[in-house]
């Protein structure tokens, strides 16, 4: 055991989809400060999303320097920093200048559709299967990496010249942090690439020949809770070691204290990604879940099942941006309390392709059951269902593959609405667990850190930390609940190509 440091607050990065943030934790895992910087979303062709990467980390850089600010704390006296990040997402840069050769390539961009369609009708879907828990899809970074390689002048000879880095965007924050000191990426990260096996925890020969990636360009992989490298003075007017590293759902995972077999939580942020975890085996799905790394600590891996659905609070900004149909996220349980869980519209998010269990890159959204009764409450009422129902469609297939959940712990953005959080208990006819802190995620990189630098000495503190807010029961009829899910079901075949 490590001796606890002499301070226990703890930086957490954590880079999202639409966001960066920062928050700074004490050791009873309650934020003190927090900071967050949208930044830009580049939407050059259907189905394509890419983020400047440079925007990434410099946004993440300043929501650092202003969260040290306003919790009057000095970077020397923080025990470490953790850091979590959206996934998959797909930065390659030139090692020497530290210069992206691309935008960044973002998990829900779908311009590798065909090249999936050809490997999985080539009949490869089975070795990515078997070695890396994941299918044949454009969501992971394998075949975004290729495609960077094919569409920018030279890269491919450079990257193989090993003149060219990539990296995930934890990866990316990292190498800035520290300098370009560090080419590091944690098994969890690691995992969502489809180049890397989670049995044997290394990146795989035979798939970066499958999808065409120079095995030069690989950041080497640690532990979840790691020494990564320290960062550079110039950036926090401190050095402090980033001791923590973990994609967003497997911090969430951690943030939730979901260490045992058996339990799940479910997060609610641009996409809604459930995570049960399954301990030392890596089970392998019949209905079309990933398996994924829960987390690697002291090189033990713990495995967990994925339900990765694409667009969960996204439908809600769409609703509020794009059809200007609420000015705030707030206003839509207003709008659903009036309307009421018998909704006969149905509104199927699909506006990047299916995720879990359908795994259709082709799918787009639609809105279904409109009369000339229908108002702009059935529609953002139905937007706000689509996200329960999604999740209905993941718990589906865990039952199928023969798990049984005692309770949904949930976290994220979203679950700061009752009414959602009831309908998702009335729909699922699981108990939905609240916790205290909904930060899950940033909170999951904190531990880590914390773990790695002595604030913890073992997951059972951690655990402890966990209290619940509130728990949501269900109280629908069996009936009612079948007729709704019939419907959502019906919708969903209508937008399916599959
Ligand atoms: O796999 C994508 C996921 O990591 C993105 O998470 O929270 O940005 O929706 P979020």
């Amino acid at each position: 055991l490590k001796g606890r440091p002499m301070t226990q607050h703890l930086l957490a990065i954590d880079q999202g989809t639409t966001s960066s943030r920062a928050i700074i934790f004490n050791a009873s895992g309650q934020a003190i400060a927090t900071a967050q910087q949208e930044f830009h979303q580049y939407f050059p062709k259907d189905g394509q999303v890419e983020h400047e990467a440079g925007e990434i980390w410099k946004s993440t850089l300043a929501v650092c320097r202003e969260v040290l600010e306003s919790s009057g704390l000095d970077a020397s006296t923080l025990a470490g920093i953790g850091i979590t990040n959206q996934r998959e997402t797909t930065v390659i840069w030139d090692r020497k200048t530290g210069e992206p050769i691309h935008r960044a390539i973002v998990w829900q961009d779908r311009r590798t559709a065909s090249v999936c369609t050809k490997l999985k009708s080539d009949g490869h879907e089975g070795t990515v299967v078997e070695r890396t828990g994941l299918l044949i899809d454009p969501y992971f970074s394998a075949t975004k990496i290729a495609w960077i390689l094919d569409h920018v002048d030279g890269a491919r000879q450079r990257a193989e010249a090993g003149e060219l880095a990539f990296g995930t965007v934890d990866c990316w924050l990292l190498w800035n942090l520290t300098g370009g000191r560090s080419h590091k990426t944690d098994a969890t990260n690691a995992s969502r690439t489809a180049l890397f096996n989670i049995h044997n925890q290394q990146w795989d020969d035979e798939l970066l020949t499958l999808f065409r990636v120079p095995r030069a360009l690989l950041p080497e992989v640690l532990d979840s809770a790691a020494d990564f490298g320290t960062t550079d003075r110039q950036w926090l007017g401190a050095s402090v070691q980033v001791a923590g590293i973990a994609g967003d759902q497997h911090a969430a995972l951690i943030g939730q204290a979901c260490f045992e077999p058996g339990m799940a939580k479910s997060t609610y942020g641009t996409g809604c990604f459930l995570m049960l975890n399954t301990g030392e085996k890596a089970l392998r799905s019949e209905n079309r879940l990933l398996t994924t790394m829960a987390y690697r600590l002291n090189g033990k891996p713990c495995y967990a099942m994925e339900g990765s659905i694409f667009v969960a609070g996204a439908a809600m900004q769409w609703l509020r941006d794009g059809l200007k149909l609420i000015s705030h996220a707030s206003e839509s349980s207003d709008y659903a309390s009036k309307v009421g869980a018998e909704n006969p519209v149905y509104l199927v998010p699909a506006f990047t392709g299916l995720g879990a269990p359908h795994w259709d890159p082709h799918a787009r959204g639609a809105i279904l059951g409109l009369t000339r009764d229908t108002g702009i409450g059935e529609i953002v009422t139905a937007g706000l269902q689509s996200v329960c129902y999604q999740t209905k469609d993941l718990i589906r297939a865990i039952q199928n593959d023969g798990a049984s959940l005692q309770a949904l712990r949930v976290d994220g953005g979203m679950v700061v609405n009752d009414w959602v959080m009831q309908f998702l208990a009335d729909i699922l006819n699981v108990p939905v667990d609240r916790p205290r802190v909904t930060e899950t995620t940033a909170l999951g990189a904190a531990y880590l850190a914390g773990l790695q630098t002595g604030v913890y000495q073992g997951l059972d503190e951690i655990a402890q930390l966990w209290e619940r807010e509130h728990r949501f029961e269900s109280a629908m009829k069996p009936a009612l609940r079948e007729t709704l899910y019939a419907g959502w079901l019906d919708s969903v075949e209508r937008v399916c190509n599959n």
